[in-house]
C-alpha cells in the first residue's frame, strides 16, 4: 500500500472541522491565542467526558498544548469556511492578528478563543498525550460546553474540499 492510497481512503472519510484554540501565555507579555484547523477531532468517552484531537507532532500547537493542559474546540459551521482556510496555513504570521478579524469570546476556564459563530464549543483540559506515529494524540476532559444559537449546517471536509450538507 502506497502514502497515495492511504490518503486516498481516508479522504473519502467525511469528517466535520474544528478550530482548536488555546491560550498561549509564553508569547509575548500577556500571551496570545493560538489556533489550528483540525478534522481529527472525536468524542470519547461521555462518563468521564472526553473529547481527543490528533495533532502533527512538532507542529505548533502539538508544542503549545505540550505546555498548555487548557485548550477548546469550536465545531466549525458551513459559513466558516475562511476561517478554516486560516488556520490551516503553514508558516502564517500571527495567529494573533487572525484572531482580530474572527468573532470570539475567551473560555472562561481555558483563556483559549471561543468562536461565536461556531455550532458548538467545548473546553478542555488535558489528561493524556499518546505518541501515535507521526501525531500525538491529545485525550482531554470536557469542562463546559458552549452552544450558541447559530443557524444553519457544518463545515464539512471530505474528498480534500470543504463541503456543506446537501
Ligand atoms: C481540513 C483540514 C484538516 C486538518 N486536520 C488536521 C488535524 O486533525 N491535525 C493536524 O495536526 N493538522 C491538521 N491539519 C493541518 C493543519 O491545520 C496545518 O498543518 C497547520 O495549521 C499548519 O500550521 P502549523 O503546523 O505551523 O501550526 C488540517 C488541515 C486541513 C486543511
Amino acid at each position: 500500500m502506497s502514502e497515495d492510497e492511504f490518503r486516498g481512503a481516508m479522504a473519502r472519510l467525511a469528517a466535520g472541522v474544528v478550530l482548536v484554540t488555546a491560550h498561549d501565555e509564553e508569547d509575548g507579555p500577556h500571551g496570545a491565542p493560538a489556533g489550528m484547523t483540525a478534522t481529527a477531532f472525536m468524542s470519547v468517552s461521555l462518563d468521564p467526558p472526553l473529547v481527543l484531537v490528533s495533532v502533527r507532532t512538532g507542529s505548533r500547537i502539538d508544542e503549545l498544548l505540550e505546555r498548555q493542559p487548557l485548550w477548546a474546540a469550536s465545531l466549525l459551521a458551513e459559513g466558516e469556511r475562511t476561517i478554516a482556510g486560516r488556520f490551516a496555513m503553514k508558516g502564517r504570521l500571527s495567529d494573533k492578528l487572525l484572531f482580530q478579524e474572527v468573532p470570539h469570546t475567551l473560555g472562561r476556564i481555558t483563556g483559549a478563543p471561543l468562536l461565536t459563530g461556531a455550532l458548538a464549543t467545548v473546553e478542555c483540559r488535558t489528561e493524556q498525550r499518546v505518541a501515535a506515529g507521526d501525531h500525538t494524540l491529545v485525550v482531554a476532559r470536557v469542562l463546559s460546553v458552549g452552544l450558541p444559537a447559530v443557524e444553519g449546517g457544518p463545515l464539512t471536509y471530505y474528498k480534500g474540499r470543504y463541503r456543506h450538507l446537501a
